[in-house]
This record gives structure tokens, C-alpha cells and sequence, in this order.
């Protein structure tokens, strides 16, 4: 057995290194926000931080679509980017943009059983949702073995998901066990970092905040839109008068307070529950605390979206660097499994 600190140590690295990302389907919403986008804003100034805009496992769901991906890339870019995230500090990249991420899947397509992938929950519930159920894509069934090679094409250690995302992690250590143990140990095995945020309700009261739901608030809502879009929230069904006693623990908008107005929330709480506070009054506290909370994001994403090309640009950098670490994993990848045949030093560089 290689001792897994000496292979990694090949590449000498400062800081430990996350990988993390998102399906472009649109624009991000505030449960993608207080999910993952938030973390990964403080992640970045303590880790190396790799951010994955994961458009081929967004086609996988929608291939009779394609036009609209990049939009989607662009926009899921734009929200990363307004929202703090750094291009200096952070490596913010298009996953079709890196072969190297086919090219590892292919080789990890080898190791997985198609029974893992028909009993992973996640997938499950996807392709319940997509109505797949006699004509499941194989892209579709076999995305989380691309997501492994999401995660360790840049030899992440940590990946920081929400706990939907856990069997697929699960999935990805499992591959990297095996290939080290059959070819040579030149992966490293990463582990999650589980994001214990609540997932946030969706405007209507439903379990989650969901584009397909169409119960979201997003980064990118104008004032008018938010404000139009917290009156129609669903509240406390049992609160008809003002001075009705509420259960704040059924409530959306009571949610929403939780996730972005802490201090306030006792207070409110309180109010509900005896009845001296409305939901209209409730309501208007929140917009304006959604508005402060998305004061300093609208005027750098308005920026951003003024200047699309400085966009694409820092896709392009962050690509290009993956692309670099990608080019250094495959050539660890070939000679482990000795399809090294003859070396081909342009490979990896020179693409842009
Ligand atoms: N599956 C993730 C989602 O649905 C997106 C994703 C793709 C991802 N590749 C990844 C997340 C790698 C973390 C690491 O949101
Ligand atoms: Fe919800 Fe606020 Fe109304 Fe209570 S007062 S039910 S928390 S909107």
C-alpha cells in the first residue's frame, strides 16, 4: 500500500483544498444561498477553493435544452460572483470545459456496479421528479460517477455539500478506494463537509426552495419582485384576524426570519405566537430585511451583468487552471493504469 500523504505530497499544496459547486438551472436562489453559497464565501479565504458550475450534469436533465445553458452558466456565475465569491482567492470553472472530467469518468465508469446508481436515493428521487421511470437516461443514471470525477479530477480534500449530496460523495470515496487499491494509490479520497443548514422552505410553505416549484426567491429578484413575492408567501393558515394567536413553526415567512433576521426572530416569534404582531407587519420587516441582506449584492451583480465578457473571462482563467490540475491528475490516472502508451506533453496546456 502507498502511504496516501506521499502520493498527495507529489504536488505540494499550502492549503487543503475544497471542491463544490452547482447545477446552472437558473438563477441561485436564497436556499441555494444559506445552503452552500454562503459557506463557500468564508470557505475560500482558508481553503483553496475550487467551484464547479456543473453544466453537463445540468444537461443530463435537460438535453432537449441546451440553448439555455449558457444563460444559466452566466447567471449561476453572476450570483457566485456578487455574492462574495472572489476570483482571486476562488478557482470558479465550467465543467464542460474540462475533458479531463469525461476522460475520468470514463475510467471511473469501470468501477461502479449500475446497481449502486439504481439504489442511490438521490437518484431515486431526481428521477421520480423527471418522470424517468422506463426510459432513464444513462447520463441521467451515471451522473454521480462524473461528479466523482467533479470532486477528485483536482484532488479535493473536502467537499462541502448539503445532505442530499451525501451518497454521491459516498459513491465517489468508494471509486477512489478502488482504484487505489488496483492500480495505484495516486487519488485522494474526499470527505464532506456537511452543511447543517436547514434547507429553506420554498415561498409556498413545501419542503423546499426549488425553481421547479416555482416557490423561490432569488439573489437576482429586483425589490418589486421580492416585495410582491413575500406578500404572496404562505403564513400560519390558522391566523385570519391580525390578533389570532399563530405557530410561527408552520410559517414560511417565519422561516425566512430564522435565516436572515437571527436578532429579530425572538421577537417576532413572541408576537406571533400572542397574537399582538400581523402578517402583514411581519411580512414588511422581512422585505426589509431581505432588502438590507441584498443591498451589497444587487449593484456588483448589476455590474456583472453589464459586462458579460469580464464574466466569461473568469470562467475562462478558472477553466484554464482546472484544466492544469486536470492535466496533472490524468497523468497520475494513465500511469496507474498503464494507458500511459507515448507522452503527448502538449496535453492539458495550450487549450486557450
Ligand atoms: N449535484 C450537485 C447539485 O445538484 C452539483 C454538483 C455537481 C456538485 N458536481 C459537484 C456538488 C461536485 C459538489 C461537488 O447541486
Ligand atoms: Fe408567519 Fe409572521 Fe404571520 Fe406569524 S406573524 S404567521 S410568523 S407571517
Amino acid at each position: 500500500m502507498l502511504d496516501r500523504q506521499r502520493t498527495t505530497g507529489i504536488i505540494p499544496q499550502m492549503k487543503k483544498r475544497i471542491l463544490t459547486g452547482d447545477r446552472p438551472t437558473g438563477p441561485l436562489h436564497l436556499g441555494h444561498y444559506v445552503g452552500s453559497v454562503a459557506n463557500r464565501v468564508k470557505l475560500q479565504h482558508d481553503y483553496d477553493t475550487f467551484i464547479i458550475i456543473a453544466d453537463v450534469q445540468a444537461l443530463t436533465t435537460n438535453f432537449d435544452h441546451p440553448e439555455k445553458l449558457r444563460q444559466d452558466v452566466l447567471n449561476v456565475a453572476m450570483d457566485n460572483l456578487a455574492c462574495g465569491i472572489n476570483p482571486d482567492k476562488s478557482t470558479l470553472f465550467v465543467q464542460s470545459m474540462v475533458p479531463e472530467i469525461a476522460e475520468l469518468t470514463m475510467f471511473y465508469s469501470m468501477l461502479v456496479n449500475v446497481n449502486q446508481l439504481l439504489h442511490n436515493p438521490t437518484i431515486k428521487t431526481e428521477a421520480a421528479q423527471h418522470h424517468f421511470e422506463e426510459k432513464m437516461p444513462y447520463g441521467f443514471l451515471g451522473y454521480p460517477v462524473s461528479q466523482a470525477a467533479d470532486i477528485t479530477f483536482c484532488r479535493a480534500h473536502l467537499v462541502p455539500v448539503g445532505e442530499d449530496q451525501l451518497p454521491h460523495i459516498e459513491l465517489t470515496r468508494k471509486i477512489v478506494r478502488k482504484f487505489n487499491a488496483m492500480y495505484a494509490s495516486v487519488l485522494v479520497e474526499p470527505e464532506a463537509k456537511i452543511s447543517h443548514v436547514s434547507r429553506l422552505v420554498g415561498l409556498d410553505g413545501s419542503t423546499k426552495m426549488s425553481k421547479s416549484l416555482n416557490n423561490a426567491i432569488y439573489i437576482s429578484d429586483p425589490p418589486d419582485a421580492l416585495k410582491r413575492k413575500v406578500e404572496q408567501a404562505v403564513t400560519d393558515p390558522a391566523r385570519i384576524h391580525p390578533k389570532d394567536k399563530g405557530h410561527p413553526e408552520v410559517c414560511a415567512v417565519f422561516a425566512y426570519h430564522r435565516a436572515f433576521n437571527p436578532k429579530g426572530t425572538p421577537d417576532i416569534e413572541d408576537r406571533c405566537r400572542k397574537g399582538t404582531i400581523g402578517c402583514v407587519q411581519c411580512k414588511r420587516i422581512l422585505i426589509d430585511v431581505l432588502n438590507s441582506f441584498l443591498e451589497p449584492i444587487r449593484p456588483r451583480r448589476a455590474d456583472y451583468e453589464k459586462h458579460p465578457d469580464e464574466v466569461w473571462d473568469i470562467l475562462k482563467a478558472g477553466s484554464a487552471r482546472a484544466r492544469t490540475e486536470g492535466a496533472r491528475t490524468m497523468d497520475l490516472v494513465r500511469n496507474a493504469i498503464k494507458i500511459d502508451y507515448f507522452p503527448f506533453p502538449e496535453a492539458g496546456k495550450g487549450h486557450f
